[in-house]
């Protein structure tokens, strides 16, 4: 059995004290039952420390990840934060590759596998975001796209490696619309991405990595997409911004 996986990324939302007083709030609604899930809050990287702090005070089995890591550990790299950085600062995680980063800062898929790299060799998990377009998927070509990405990602890893990843199927037509992947969409590519790692990396990587759903997500629709087989969970971005919302998404998957 996979533990779920819930994922909040709060994109280019909330200053140093907002950040604190969600945190806050998320915090203060976390029960014992939480335990059975993973739960990484992703702020941005200014937050990152504040909201560490506030779940550290609070003795809080929630995780923080950043939005984005460079592969090297430091440098001329303006603007830019090293794994190092932010394993010192607490952090366990770190998105890769979302589609608003492949789209509109150019991040390739080499670039994506040199950081998956780096942050495995540093300790830390990456959650590897792949995902097809609109056209693509009217194209009929989404699950060889999507697959692609993963096996892209994931070049030169070792299978022992494969379960410390965390792999979140975010169609680019569904993040921030509105417009949610219906369960059986999301479990066929999720199902795809499980049988591509199965042939690249054996059964055991297959049966134990986290595949997560992520696009619109929200309360009114969980429910569907996490009873499915082959989704562990989800990234969720507009939804994480609101303790309420974040909460009902975390305890519909225990
Ligand atoms: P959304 O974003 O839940 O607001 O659609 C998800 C994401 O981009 O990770």
């Amino acid at each position: 059995m996979r533990k779920p996986f819930m994922a909040g990324n709060w994109k280019m939302h909330e200053s140093i004290p907002e950040a604190v007083v969600l945190t806050q709030q998320i915090s203060n609604r976390y029960k014992g039952s939480w335990d059975a899930v993973d739960i990484v809050l992703c702020p941005p990287s200014i937050d990152l420390r504040a909201v560490w702090s506030v779940l550290d005070f609070d003795k809080s089995s929630i995780s923080v990840g950043a939005q984005n890591v460079h592969w090297e550990n430091e440098g001329a790299f303006t603007g830019e934060l090293s794994i190092p950085m932010i394993k010192d600062a607490g952090m366990k995680f770190s998105i890769v590759g979302h589609s608003e980063r492949r789209s509109m800062f150019a991040e390739t898929d080499e670039m994506v596998n040199r950081k998956v790299r780096a942050l495995l060799a540093g300790g830390l998990s990456p959650i590897v975001c792949v995902g097809e377009s609109l056209a693509i998927r009217d194209a009929g070509t989404s699950m060889e796209y999507v697959c692609a990405q993963v096996e892209a990602a994931f070049a030169g890893l070792d299978s022992s490696q494969i379960p410390s990843c965390i792999i979140a199927y975010e169609p680019i037509w569904a993040i921030g619309t509105g417009r949610t992947a219906t369960p059986e969409q999301a479990e066929e590519i999720c199902k795809g991405i499980r049988a591509r790692v199965q042939h690249l990396f054996g059964d055991d990587a297959a049966e134990q990595i986290r595949i997560l759903y992520g696009g619109s997500m929200k309360p009114a629709n969980v429910e569907g997409l996490i009873a499915m087989p082959d989704i562990d969970g989800g990234l969720i971005g507009g939804a994480s911004l609101k303790a309420d919302d974040f909460a009902s998404l975390v305890e519909a998957c225990i």
